[in-house]
């Protein structure tokens, strides 16, 4: 029983939960670091934190070839509803869903969620997701700035954390050493960096500040890289 990551680029992550195939933010079309295209990806479940179309992505089309649900907030599922995704799961933050591999609870993001066209996409979210197997448990944070409740994820028992440390449309590398220090990981994967210009970063050092500064493992993967967390 494991969970295998991997990086699909921006934010972007398959995940091989117990067997089970999940994928997060499913941002391929457009993204220059996408290791393959969307028609690669064949997922059981999707998890969407947000609207913006660097997170939005591929799920409509993916959703639809392969008839995967999609969790995510209440307002987006709306929207995928007339879309012609038939299977949504519009849960909403601190709700909990089960999924039989795996529960999912949405978390509180700071940050915004809004259609390319304009239009409200609910609130911004990230995920604490527990395979049901083998009670790994990782928290995937979306796009957010650094908060202190944080912390309160780390009293779960958060064996692999997902920060976004681009900087500028979220925390960057040096909030995300304090997030770490307050989720208290086994394991730390960077995400929403070196898509964009605004969003370049040295991720070796910051690794090494990691290293140096917390008690986590940075997994820094390229894109289509993986690791499993056993
Ligand atoms: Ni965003
Ligand atoms: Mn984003």
């Amino acid at each position: 029983m494991s969970i295998k990551l991997t990086w699909l680029g921006h934010s972007a992550f398959n995940l091989e939960i117990d067997g089970h195939a999940v994928v997060v933010d499913p941002f391929l079309t457009g993204n220059p670091l996408a290791p393959f295209a969307a028609d690669a990806i064949h997922p059981e479940l999707i998890l969407l934190s947000h609207a913006h179309g660097d997170h939005l992505g591929d799920t409509v089309s993916i959703a639809k070839r392969t008839g995967a649900g999609v969790v995510s907030n209440f307002e987006i599922c709306s929207w995928l509803q007339k879309q012609g995704v038939a299977a949504t799961h519009g849960q909403n933050s601190g709700g909990i869903g089960d999924y039989d591999f795996m529960t999912v609870k949405s978390t509180i993001a700071f940050h915004s969620s809004s259609f390319s066209d304009g239009s409200y996409g609910g609130s911004p979210g990230g995920f604490i997701v527990t395979a049901a197997a083998s009670g790994l448990r990782m928290y995937y944070a979306g796009d957010t700035a650094l908060f202190s409740d944080m912390q309160l994820y780390g009293d779960e028992g958060i064996d692999v954390a997902f920060l976004p440390i681009g900087d500028f449309f979220t925390m960057g590398p040096a909030d995300s050493l304090r997030a770490i220090q307050f989720i208290r990981p086994r394991y730390v994967v960077p995400m929403h960096y070196n898509t964009f210009p605004p969003i370049v970063q040295d991720v070796s050092h910051w690794a090494q500040r990691v290293t140096n500064e917390t008690n986590a493992t940075p997994i820094v993967l390229d894109p289509g890289g993986s690791f499993t967390v056993e």
